[in-house]
């Protein structure tokens, strides 16, 4: 049997501690797979002194993951700090620069750095994994870089943040408050380190980042995302869009257009028959609509130590098993140099399905006021419905439900400030867009 492969891991928290655990129990079988043990033998973190369930007798400790990625005793360096910026990006630029193969979960870092990343990495003909960096389990990283190569991506989305999954099924299925969700979400290990990523979009946004530039071959453009999150949702959109035969969920879309490429994050409103519209709690969904293949649902773990670890495992068994000097599968799909530069379609221009709900005084007129606001913008309603769960009393506000034809987004938002300024409204009107998966 070859010599083992040392990897050095940063960052012991839900995910590191889940990989030295499984990497400590299944070394027989991982050594027979690989033809080589895999060996843990550094790691880094904050707190030396924290219980973590692992045992972690003969391995180097560093305070600092970039003196861990500066090790001459490792072969690999594992980045599972998180972050942007800070110990992770510095550690593995450290590791790059030293020549050691990365493996890392860290999306944020990847949507900021990743063509610059992929480039250190292949000047140097070195490994950048990164399949736990989306969707958690789902090996979709590979599915896009090596397996669909030669597609024509017309459309990729799905639901790739496990925490607002949880969030949006508990909520509609036990009626639990949003904060209640939220709170469980990161008891179990599935929240970011700050939860606002999560429920703002901003994760489900570094992800999509990176599936655009996989699929349309364009450079990471996080920047570029029309971003909406989850904490604007109530109960009662929950309960009206199920009235109306649909679910919430938060979507990452990237949608290759006449203009460019729409990237977008935002509640979203998808038929209850469809199958993204049963993936429930912490498992994703992504759907890749190509012209070779047609369209590829993945569903499975999204988060989650042992759902995230699996991925990371994959991950180092591809170094373990890659031969020294061998040309690398490029980082970002194509070589990073290769890339072209990313094209965006304004989202004034995208064309959908809308969902309104408006909550106006009980007057005379309302109903025609929106209905005329709506036709001089060129919208087509599908629907429009006074709510039938109605606040009771003289003058109370009424719900009022719209569910408009494909239509401009310019259009919606131009007819919804219009009906604004009618002043017969309570509160803000909520918009919500509306996705038709292909067939599934
Ligand atoms: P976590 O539980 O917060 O763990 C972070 C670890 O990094 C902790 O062990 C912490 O040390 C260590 N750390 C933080 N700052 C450090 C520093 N400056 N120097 C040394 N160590 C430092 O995070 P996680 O959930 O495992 O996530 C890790 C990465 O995986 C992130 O990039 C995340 O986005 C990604 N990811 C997570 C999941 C998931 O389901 N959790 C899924 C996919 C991807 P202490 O323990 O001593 O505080
Ligand atoms: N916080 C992320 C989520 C972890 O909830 O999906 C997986 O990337």
């Amino acid at each position: 049997m070859a010599d083992a492969l040392r990897i050095g891991i940063a960052g012991l928290g839900t995910v590191g501690a889940s990989l030295v655990r499984i990497l400590q129990t299944r070394g027989n079988a991982l050594a027979v797979a690989c033809g080589r043990p895999i060996r843990v033998v550094a790691v880094s973190a904050r707190n030396r002194d924290k219980d973590r369930g692992i045992d972690l007798a003969g391995v180097t400790w560093f305070d600092d993951p970039s003196e861990l990625a500066r090790s001459a005793d490792i072969d690999v360096f594992v980045e599972l700090v998180g972050g942007a910026e800070g110990a992770a990006d510095a550690s593995v630029r450290a590791a790059l620069t030293r020549g050691l193969h990365v493996v890392t979960a860290n999306k944020a870092l990847l949507a900021k750095h990743g063509v610059e990343l992929a480039r250190m990495a292949e000047d140097k003909g070195l490994l950048l994994n990164y399949e736990a960096a989306v969707a958690g389990g789902i090996p979709v990283i590979k599915t896009l870089r090596e397996s669909l190569t030669g597609n024509g991506f017309s459309r990729v989305y799905g639901i790739m943040n496990g925490t607002c999954n949880y969030i949006l099924t508990r909520m509609e299925k036990e009626g639990l408050s949003f904060e209640a969700c939220l709170k469980e979400a990161q008891r179990l290990g599935y929240a970011e380190a700050d939860p606002t990523f999560d429920i703002e979009g901003n994760d489900t946004a570094h992800k999509l980042a990176i599936l655009t530039t996989l699929a349309f071959g364009s450079e990471i453009a996080a920047d570029a995302i029309y971003l909406e999150g989850i904490s604007n949702i109530s109960i009662e959109d929950i309960h009206a869009a199920a009235d109306l035969g649909y679910r919430i969920k938060l979507l990452g879309v990237a949608q290759r257009t006449e203009t460019g490429i729409e990237q977008r994050v935002h509640p979203t409103m998808v038929p209850l028959d469809s199958v993204i519209a049963q993936v429930d709690g912490v498992t994703n969904a992504v759907a890749l609509e190509s012209d070779i293949l047609g369209e590829l649902l993945m569903v499975g773990p999204g988060a989650g130590g042992n759902a995230t670890a699996s991925a990371v495992l994959g991950d180092i068994t591809d170094i373990a098993k890659s031969r020294p000097g061998a040309q690398q599968v490029p980082v970002l799909g194509r070589p990073a140099h290769l890339l072209e530069p990313y094209r965006q379609a304004a989202m004034q221009s995208h064309e959908g399905g809308y969902f309104i709900r408006l909550t106006v005084q009980d007057r005379t007129g309302v109903f025609a006021s929106i209905a005329t606001n709506m036709a001089e913008n060129g919208i087509s309603l599908e629907s429009i419905v006074q709510h039938s769960k109605q606040p009771v009393g003289k003058d109370a506000p009424q719900t009022i439900i719209l569910v408009t034809h494909a239509t401009m987004e310019s259009a919606v938002r131009t007819a919804v400030s219009a009906i604004k300024g009618e002043g017969y409204l309570v509160g803000e009107p909520q918009v919500i867009r509306i996705e038709r998966p292909k067939t599934a």
